[in-house]
């Protein structure tokens, strides 16, 4: 692996898996980073209604296999999502939903289990309401699927059964009573089916909720305790119009943003329409979004894409940015990057690692059309984002879209782009401490961190010189905090700590280490 590991200390630590309702609302356990994968909507539509195919089995098997040889699943991408129109326009005759078996001939099960076997998940889409969307609003694309309304439980068992982990559930053909209610029925009967499914289906299991009533109701109010993301604005189409509006929807409710509950700007258009050719504005695209911490959903046939789409779906250094958890104080949701500089030059940071030793990813955005313009940022304009930046501290400067080191650089003063940005595109680093590498072997050996027979957590010093260890929950109070003064074993008592979700952080100069922990 080249780089050498400096063994200061091994840590570690058991992640014991515990109910962390006291933490988490919602309390499934998913999205704790925002979700990666496909749907098949904004390319294929409704039965070919896009002139692009149907969406049938083996065409999703598919797009699983492409996940494997693309590169994509070593990424993060694991879901692979079927939209809309998958199902009989009738219930069958025991009120169930039926796949169409002239699309889905082996059944649902099947085709779980196969997604399963290949190490990925898979999806299904629904809706609150009697209709879904292909169908509610009439016409166009007869051949939509039944809504949940009133066979809310039977659907969620059906779906349960069948093996999915990713719900999407539409907001069309709603009756009157207000979205929170409509969707926490469907939250609580999924529940209700992990209980109901067990006895005959042993692998039933919870399933990643996805809100998706486009913004209204202001689903960031209440969201957090119904469901994994929920939807901030209508529909994204691949015209460059459609997501800026959605940019701009999306961008002001970055407080709402928390560990397992995101805002959902709507899946990606790389790759699709305007995104086809237009490499610069694919970039905006994916950076915008991972810079968002919204849910990477691949839009387009993947099956078919350019080796130039498939280089920006994949670019594993910006995808690290959006699945970075630990920025700053997640109650105050600094979790979701932000726009700080607005206008037709902006600038757009994300707070990474933590509210020390932090990390910043840094997007300078040319949104304007009139020609290549270079961009700065202040350092009291990244700061806003929190975290321990200072003046006179310096940083390494990464270029995340062409993968290189450029020149240090020390807060206290403006950081411009070495070059101008063309029209549409963006510039994008990560400001990270100088033994960066060193922290990312450390982890490597601190995965291994473990709870000893009393139930305490053991932290191995392996370096002489002094190392603080602090333990914070997730609203960023302190719970435990300890200066080692020599090497040994560090047990903590963690009897009192409340059952929940904590990070522990281990502290040695300049160099750090941050594991998420579940305490019983
Ligand atoms: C709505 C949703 C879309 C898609 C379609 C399917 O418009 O917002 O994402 O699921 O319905 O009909």
């Amino acid at each position: 692996m080249g780089k050498r590991l400096f063994p200061i200390f091994a840590v570690a630590v058991i992640a014991i898996m515990a109910d962390s309702a006291q933490v988490f609302a919602l309390n499934n356990g998913l999205a704790r980073t925002p979700p990666m994968g496909f749907n098949t909507w904004n390319w294929f539509g409704c039965r070919n209604s896009s002139g692009h195919g149907y969406v049938n089995e083996a065409m999703i098997l598919q797009i699983a296999a492409t996940f494997k040889s693309k590169g994509m699943a070593e990424v993060g991408y694991e879901y692979v999502n079927i939209d809309d129109c998958w199902a009989l326009g009738t219930r069958n005759a025991s009120g169930g939903l039926a796949p169409d078996p002239q699309f889905w001939p082996h059944g649902l099960k099947w085709l779980t289990d196969s997604i399963h076997r290949m190490g990925l998940k898979a999806g299904i889409y629904s809706d609150v309401g009697t209709s879904t969307c292909a169908t509610c609003y009439g016409g166009a694309n007869p051949q939509g699927l039944p809504g949940m309304q009133g066979r809310e439980q039977q659907d969620c068992d059906s779906f349960v059964a069948w093996g999915f982990d990713y719900a999407k559930i539409d907001f069309c053909c709603h009756d009157s009573r207000p979205a929170v209610q409509q969707y926490t029925k469907v939250r609580d009967c999924f529940k209700a089916a992990v209980t109901r499914m067990k006895p005959k289906v042993p692998d039933a299991h919870d399933i990643l909720f996805s809100i998706c009533n486009w913004g209204e109701q202001s689903p960031w109010l209440w969201g957090d305790t119904v469901g994994n993301l929920w939807r901030t604005t209508n529909d994204i189409g691949w015209q460059w119009n459609s997501l800026m509006a959605i940019l701009d929807k999306n961008a002001p409710l970055y407080p709402y943003a928390r560990i397992g509950s995101w805002n959902d700007p709507d899946m990606l258009e790389v790759g699709n329409g305007d995104f086809s050719t237009n490499m610069a504005r694919n970039r905006s695209h994916m950076s915008l979004w991972c810079i968002m911490a919204s849910a990477l959903l691949a839009g387009n046939d993947i099956r078919s894409m350019s080796d130039s789409i498939r280089s920006i779906l994949i670019n594993k250094e910006v995808i690290d940015v959006n699945q970075d958890t630990l920025g700053g104080d997640m109650t105050k949701g600094i979790i979701q990057g932000r726009r700080v500089v607005s206008g037709n030059s902006e600038v757009w940071v994300k707070l990474l690692k933590g509210k020390t030793q932090s990390e910043y990813a840094v997007c300078f955005f040319n949104r304007g059309n009139s020609g290549a313009v270079s961009i700065s940022v202040t350092t009291q304009q990244i700061t806003q984002v929190g975290g321990d930046m200072a003046s006179g501290k310096t940083y390494k400067v990464r270029d995340l879209w062409r993968h290189k080191d450029l020149p240090d650089w020390t807060a206290g003063s403006n950081y411009t782009t070495p070059a101008s940005v063309p029209v549409n595109d963006v510039f994008m680093i990560r400001l990270s401490l100088p033994d960066v590498s060193v922290a990312t072997d450390i982890k490597t050996v601190a995965e291994k961190m473990h709870l000893d027979m009393g139930g305490r957590l053991v932290v191995k010093v392996v370096k002489s010189s002094s190392v603080s260890i602090n333990i914070v929950d997730l609203k960023g109070a302190v719970v435990y905090s300890k200066r080692t003064n020599g090497a040994g074993d560090y047990a903590i008592n963690t009897s009192r700590m409340r059952s929940g979700v904590y990070l522990v952080k281990v502290v040695s100069g300049r160099e750090s280490f941050v594991q998420r922990v579940m305490l019983k």
